[in-house]
């Protein structure tokens, strides 16, 4: 299965840092952000990764392919391991298509018609960092794999955050499994059907192209793949799945400051400081 990352976005939400440096390589720590989502890809069996760029995100392009210099210098000064993480990702298989103009994440989807084939795809979306035992996206694909249907990972959300989501509501076929039977892409609060909102994650089908390439204009007068979903439906079964684990929202100010900490309480080598840390804060009575 091929997997894309639609990263063609301009990333207002964090201008001016997303001026000349793509949103998707700000780091989280150490690690940029797209490089916790095709670690999360691998993890889950992937090899194939296809990213839908933009004019500008070149720096975004070179991160997974060899820098000469900088390895030889990693391999003068024998940092080994690394070196060893950069090469990790030499070997896998990247391909880039152009979005020349930001239509929209449905638009960007429909640049990987050829590049994709005949078969199922997973797309992620990197601001949606999740932390998990079973990687998310094998999560997902296991549930493709049993209904052989289109699959988008969801959680619940508190109902007054509806509006800046997807949203859907439908029967459930098992534990975490429903059928979705209503789909709305950021819905005012009064029409939110539910509190289930999309997270980016999804496993398609071909059949969404021809739905995509309609072109209609939806919410923010972007081509958004919930509209083509949404006609999709009236052909086949679409899931949602409630993946287990946790998601970070990295796209915007605040999920970000909440990201940084919950890596940083993950990770064996910052956990202790970052306790220590935000004990001191929290005893702190000036602030
Ligand atoms: P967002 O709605 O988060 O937009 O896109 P954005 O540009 O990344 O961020 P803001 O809202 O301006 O701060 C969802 C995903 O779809 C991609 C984005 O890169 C992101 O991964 N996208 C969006 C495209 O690839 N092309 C587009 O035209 C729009």
């Amino acid at each position: 299965m091929k997997i894309i990352f639609p990263v063609a976005g301009v990333g207002t939400r964090f201008l001016p840092a997303t001026k000349e440096v793509p949103k998707e390589i700000l780091p989280v720590i150490d690690k940029p952000l797209i490089q916790y989502a095709v670690e999360e890809a691998v993890a889950s069996g992937l090899a194939d990764f296809i990213f839908i760029t933009a004019p500008g995100k070149e720096a975004l392009e070179r991160h997974f392919v060899p820098n000469r210099e900088l390895d030889a210098f990693l391999e003068r000064h024998s940092k080994t391991q690394l070196l060893d993480g950069l090469q990790d990702f030499y070997r896998k298989n990247f391909s880039y298509i152009r979005q020349e103009q930001a239509l929209g994440f449905g638009h960007a989807i429909a640049l990987a018609e050829k590049a994709v084939g005949d078969e199922a795809f997973a797309i992620s979306l990197p601001d949606d960092l999740i932390l998990s035992e079973q990687p998310a996206m094998a999560q997902l694909i296991a549930v493709y794999e049993k209904y052989r249907s289109p699959v988008i990972a969801f959680m619940k959300v508190p109902p007054e955050d509806a509006p800046r989501y997807g949203i859907a509501a439908g029967p459930f076929l098992e534990e975490r499994v429903f059928r979705i039977e209503q789909l709305v892409e950021k819905p005012a609060l009064a029409d939110a059907p539910s509190n289930y909102a999309v997270i980016g994650r999804y496993i398609m089908t071909p059949d969404i192209f021809p739905l995509l390439k309609s072109g209609k204009q939806g919410a923010g007068a972007e081509i958004q793949l919930t509209d083509a979903v949404v006609e999709l439906m009236k052909q086949r079964q679409v899931l949602g799945y409630f993946f287990e684990g946790r998601r970070f929202d990295a796209g915007t100010t605040l999920g970000y400051i909440e990201t940084l900490v919950h890596v940083a309480l993950q990770r064996e080598d910052t956990r202790d400081f970052t306790r220590r840390l935000l004990r001191g804060l929290a005893l702190d009575e000036k602030l």
